[in-house]
C-alpha cells in the first residue's frame, strides 16, 4: 500500500471537505451565484441577515485547524494588513468581537503614555449618540468616562451632529465616539471640523458600515488635511468610513459585511503611535511589542528599567497598562481572508438589495418612511438622490433596509413586526432604541447620575424607538425573496388600508 505524502493527505481532506460544505451548505450561498438557496414562499425563512459562505471559507478554516497554529499568527497578521490596505488605514489590530474593539479603542486612549491634556481619564466627558447599540456606548462608561448624549435622526439614523457644539464643555469633553447607523455614514464634515476646532479624538464605531464612503467637498477647509490624498474630478476627497477619524472599529459577527463567526478589528488611522497603544490593551497591557512566536524584536529584550522592576527584567513580562487579553484565534482570519475577497461583491449586493427593496415599495411613502443617506434630501426612482447644498456625499453599504411607519398609517410598527414574523421576513428594531431608557443606562442614572449627560429632548432617538424597524439587505438575499417581501409588504399595507376604511 502506498502511503500518502502529509501535504497529498491534506489536499485529500480539503478536497473533500469542498466537496461536503458544496452538498451541506446550500442555504448559504449567496442569494446570486447561480446556485440561490432553495426558497419556497411562506415557508422558507427570510434572514435580516446571516452568514454567507461557500466551500471557500470552510476550506480555509479546515486548512488553517489542520495547520493547529491556532493563537492569532499567519492569517492573522495577512488579514490585518488585508484590511488595513482596504480601508486606506496604518495599521489594523484583529479582535474578538466589535464590542471589544471599541472597548480597546476606548482604553487606548486612557493611556498615560499620551499627552497629559489628550488623555481621557475618569470624569473626562466623550460625545455620543442615544440610538443605537449598546457597546458604542458602554466602553466609556465602563471607563468611568461621562457619556454626554445627542440626539439622532429617524431618517438617517445616524447622529444629529448640528447638536456637538452644544453638548461641548471646554476642558471636560475630550473626544467623540459615535457609529455609521446601519451602512450609513454620519455627518463626518461637521464631525470632523468639530473635533479639529475643540482638539478631540474621534472615534468611528464602522461595525455595521464597512465598505460606505464619504465625500468631503472640495470646498472644505478640512481638505488641507489630507494633502496626499487623490482627489475627485471636482476637487472632492472620497474615503471608506473608518479611514476619517483617529481610529475605527469593525465587528465580523455574523450579520456584519463580512464575517469569522465572532471577530472585530481596531484600525490606527494615521498616528502609528496608537497601535502600540492599542496592541498593548489587547495582549494583556504589556508593554513589549513582539508578535506571538518571536522574542527580542525591540533588541534589548533583558535592557529595561521600567516601574519599579530591577534592571533588566524580561520585557516580555512588564506591562504598561491595565490590559485585557482580546484576540480571536488564527483560524477566524483565515475565514475572514476568504470572506475580505468577497467583500467588494458584498457590498455592491447590498446595495442592489436596498435599490430593488426601495423601488419595490416606492408607492407605499403615505404610510412608511423610509432611510436617506445622510446628506441626502430625496430619492428618485432611477435609484439616485438629490442631495443638500454642502457638497458632502455619502455612499452607504447598507447594513439593513430602515423604514419607520408614519403616526397617521393605519397599522403599528408592532401590527407590522408581527405580520413580518408570520410571513417568515426576518426583522429587527434599530438595536437598543432610545439606550437611555434600556435598564442598564437607567440604572447607572440613578447609581451614578454624573455618568450621563443628556443633550435636548430624545425626540429623534425615541422616535427611533417607537417607530422604527428594518429588514435584510445581506449578500444571502435572492431576486425570489425580494420579490416576496416586496410582495407581502404591498398585500399588507392594502390589507391594513381596506380595513381601516371599513372601521
Ligand atoms: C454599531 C455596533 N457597534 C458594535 C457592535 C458590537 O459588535 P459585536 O457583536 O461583534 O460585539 C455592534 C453589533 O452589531 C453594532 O451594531
Amino acid at each position: 500500500m502506498t502511503t500518502m505524502s502529509n501535504e497529498d493527505l491534506k489536499q485529500e481532506i480539503l478536497r473533500l471537505t469542498r466537496e461536503y460544505s458544496s452538498r451541506v451548505h446550500g442555504q448559504n450561498r449567496p442569494g446570486e451565484d447561480g446556485r440561490p438557496p432553495k426558497f419556497i414562499p411562506g415557508e422558507t425563512t427570510v434572514p435580516y441577515a446571516g452568514r454567507v459562505f461557500t466551500e471557500d471559507e470552510v476550506e480555509a478554516a479546515v486548512s488553517s485547524t489542520l495547520d493547529f497554529w491556532l493563537t492569532l499568527g499567519p492569517e492573522g497578521d495577512k488579514f490585518e494588513s488585508q484590511l488595513a490596505d482596504f480601508l486606506g488605514v496604518r495599521k489594523s489590530l484583529l479582535v474578538n468581537s466589535g464590542s471589544s474593539a471599541n472597548l480597546l479603542a476606548i482604553a487606548a486612549l486612557t493611556s498615560h503614555k499620551l499627552p497629559a491634556e489628550k488623555r481621557l481619564r475618569p470624569g473626562d466627558e466623550v460625545i455620543t449618540v442615544a440610538a443605537g447599540f449598546p457597546t458604542t456606548v458602554s466602553p466609556l462608561l465602563q471607563q468611568g468616562l461621562t457619556g454626554v448624549f445627542i440626539d439622532a435622526d429617524p431618517i438617517t439614523g445616524n447622529p444629529r451632529c448640528e447638536q456637538l457644539e452644544e453638548a461641548y464643555v471646554p476642558g471636560k469633553t475630550k473626544a467623540v465616539m459615535m457609529a455609521h447607523a446601519l451602512g450609513n455614514p454620519f455627518d463626518l464634515s461637521t464631525t470632523l471640523q468639530f473635533c479639529k476646532r475643540h482638539d478631540l479624538w474621534l472615534i468611528e464605531d464602522n461595525c455595521d458600515a464597512l465598505g460606505c464612503s464619504y465625500t468631503m467637498s472640495a470646498s472644505s477647509p478640512l481638505l488641507a488635511d489630507y494633502p496626499k490624498e487623490p482627489r475627485n474630478p471636482d476637487g472632492s476627497l472620497t474615503k471608506y468610513t473608518g479611514s476619517w477619524g483617529d481610529l475605527s472599529t469593525q465587528s465580523f459577527y455574523p450579520p456584519h459585511h463580512l464575517t469569522m463567526g465572532e471577530g472585530g478589528a481596531v484600525s490606527i488611522v494615521r498616528q502609528a503611535a496608537l497601535k502600540v497603544l492599542v496592541e498593548s490593551f489587547r495582549d494583556w497591557g504589556r508593554d513589549c511589542w513582539c508578535p506571538s512566536g518571536k522574542d527580542n524584536t525591540c533588541n534589548k529584550r533583558f535592557g529595561w528599567q521600567l516601574g519599579e522592576l530591577p534592571e533588566g527584567y524580561d520585557h516580555k513580562y512588564i506591562y504598561s497598562h491595565l490590559g485585557y487579553n482580546l484576540k480571536p484565534l488564527d483560524t477566524q482570519a483565515a475565514i475572514g481572508r476568504v470572506q475580505l475577497e468577497k467583500l467588494p461583491a458584498f457590498i455592491q449586493a447590498r446595495k442592489d438589495n436596498w435599490q430593488t427593496l426601495r423601488a419595490g415599495l416606492a408607492d407605499l411613502e403615505e404610510y412608511i418612511e423610509f432611510a436617506l443617506p445622510t446628506h441626502a434630501t430625496k430619492w428618485n426612482s432611477d435609484g439616485t438622490f438629490e442631495w443638500d447644498s454642502t457638497g458632502c456625499r455619502t455612499d452607504c453599504s447598507w447594513f439593513g433596509f430602515k423604514m419607520s411607519i408614519r403616526p397617521e398609517a393605519p397599522f403599528t410598527r408592532t401590527d407590522f413586526a408581527k405580520f413580518l414574523d408570520e410571513r417568515k421576513i426576518g426583522n429587527r428594531m434599530l438595536f437598543g432604541g432610545n439606550l437611555l431608557r434600556q435598564p442598564a443606562f437607567v440604572q447607572l442614572k440613578h447609581d451614578n447620575p454624573a455618568a450621563i449627560r443628556i443633550i435636548g429632548d430624545m425626540r429623534g432617538a425615541d422616535e427611533i424607538m417607537n417607530r422604527t424597524i428594518f429588514i435584510g439587505t445581506y449578500p444571502g438575499l435572492s431576486h425570489a425573496m425580494l420579490t416576496y417581501i416586496i410582495e407581502s409588504i404591498q398585500a399588507f399595507c392594502r390589507q391594513s388600508v381596506s380595513s381601516s376604511k371599513l372601521h
